[in-house]
Order: C-alpha cells, then structure tokens, then sequence
C-alpha cells in the first residue's frame, strides 16, 4: 500500500486527507494519505522517507512551504520562482519540489469565468500563500500587482521574488479589479479586516483563499457592494487534484460528492 501524508503545524483542521482518501477510493487506488504534525527539527527525517520510499509523496502546508526546499533535490519551476513547495514526490531517486497552489489558484478563476488579463490586482497579506498568487496572476497577464501587509518587511520581501510589485500601506487601497485576501484574518467568523474601500466599487472580483467559513466578512462586505465573491474552496480543491495527478497519473473527478465533502 502506497503512503501519502500532509505537513504542517497546526494540522488538525486540514481536509486534504478527507479529500484524498475520497479520490484514492473512488479510482481503486491501493494507498492511504494521513496528515502529521511537525516541528522544523522533524522536516529532515521525515523527507528521507520518501528517498527511502517509506513514504510516497507529502504535501506542505504552513509553515513548512519554504522550510522543507532545503531538504529537496529539484524544485519545478513554479516552486523555483515562489520559493514555496506544497507538493513533493520522487522521481529517478531525486526529491522533487512542486507547487500546485498556483494552478489552484487559476483554475479556480478561470471557472468563474472573471477575465484577469489586463486588470489590475491587489493582494492582503504576505504570507505562505502569496507568492503562488503573484506568480499566477502574472502568468494570467494581469497589468498590475499591488500588495498590502500588516508588517510591510515581508511585503517588500516579496520584491526579492517578483519585480513588479507595489507596496503600500495597510488597510489603505489602490484601485483594483481584483482583491484578494491571502490573510487568516477571516478564519474566526468575527474577524474584520479594517479597509478604507471606496463607496463605489461594483462588478470586481473579491477573492479569499478562506473556505471555512464559506463566506468571511470581506466577502460579505464585496457581495454587498456588488461584487463577484470566490472562496478558496475551488483553490484548495484544484491544488489537490493537481497534487494526485502527479502521484497516481489520474486526474480525478471534481464532483458535486467532492463539493460537499469539503462543507
Ligand atoms: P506565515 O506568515 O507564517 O506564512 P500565513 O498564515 O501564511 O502565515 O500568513 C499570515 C498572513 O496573515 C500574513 O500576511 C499576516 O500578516 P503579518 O505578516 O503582518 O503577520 C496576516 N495576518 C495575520 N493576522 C493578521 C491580523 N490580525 N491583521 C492583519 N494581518 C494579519
């Protein structure tokens, strides 16, 4: 039996394993996929069993996204340019790196079928999940990335990454098409993001990487306003089903059973 597992720290919350195992069942594939708690010491150990083919493949969630490429023999491209590995697998004994949150990402915006190219972006937050966007929304040929942190050194880090960037203060906002909160503040169904949003904003999109709750106040507040709304969910689920088409050479099935799973 093949053995997949997900890292992180916290990792009691992740559904990955949820929806793995619903797709490694659905595809009668012999394996098992688990999650596991880490400390940084732990990264190393754990990574050589899948040189030693003890484990088959990991994802990475936070905080290891940067933390485990060390350990690894070849990044992808993707992983290369985000500095950030949410997938790892071997292949020809090599420990391979890849991101999958980028492609989670864009297919998830492709599906709402809200055209990006040209448009300008405005990005909260600069945390592990950041750099995957700004990578995709380049990729989609957006005119301009604006980004705004709390503790605005990590923004301005991202400069090291993507040339492209604005930075400006947080809470404060630029003009957007596209605004998407990479934040956690969110994951606690009082947290408000204090905005200084203009009266005026309509037909944009408001996009959160949060799934759960399916609808944080930012997305309230943008569906109030008279904007198109997107969870995270799609992202998470695309980013997953990338992840097991790399390790099982199938691409499964995103279903309205896979939907529910999630809720
Ligand atoms: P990490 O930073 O370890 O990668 P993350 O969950 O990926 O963790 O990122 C958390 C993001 O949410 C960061 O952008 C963080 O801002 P800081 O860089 O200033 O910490 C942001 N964040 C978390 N709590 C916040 C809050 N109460 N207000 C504003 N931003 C917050």
């Amino acid at each position: 039996m093949k053995n997949y597992l997900v890292i992180g720290n916290p990792i009691e919350h992740s559904l990955s394993p949820k929806l793995h195992n619903f797709w490694i069942k659905k595809n009668k594939i012999d394996a098992i996929y688990s999650k596991q708690k880490l400390n940084d010491s732990e990264i190393g150990s754990l990574i050589l069993k899948i040189k030693k083919k003890l484990i088959d493949g990991v994802n990475v969630t936070i905080p290891f996204k940067q933390k485990v490429i060390p350990f690894l023999d070849i990044l992808s491209l993707e992983a290369e340019s985000t500095q950030s590995v949410n997938t790892i697998y071997l292949e020809n004994n090599k420990l391979v790196g890849h991101n999958t949150d980028i492609d989670g990402f864009s297919l998830s915006v492709k599906k709402i079928d809200f055209e990006v190219t040209n448009k300008e972006a405005l990005i909260l937050g600069a945390g592990g999940v950041t750099p995957s966007i700004i990578y995709a929304l380049n990729k989609m040929n957006v005119s301009k990335i604006t980004v705004t942190n709390r503790t605005r050194e990590k923004a301005e880090n991202l400069k090291k990454l993507f040339k492209n960037l604005d930075i400006i203060e947080w809470g404060s906002v630029t003009n957007f098409d596209i605004i998407i909160n990479t934040t956690s503040v969110g994951l606690n169904t009082k947290d408000e993001i204090q905005l200084e949003l203009p009266k005026e904003i309509k037909n944009k999109l408001f996009f959160d990487v949060i799934y759960n709750p399916q609808e944080t106040n930012f997305l309230k507040k943008g569906k109030e306003l008279g904007n198109k709304t997107e969870n995270g969910k799609n992202m998470f689920i695309h980013q997953a089903s990338a992840a097991f088409k790399i390790w099982h050479g199938v691409q499964p099935e995103i279903n309205n059973d896979v939907m529910r799973l999630l809720d």
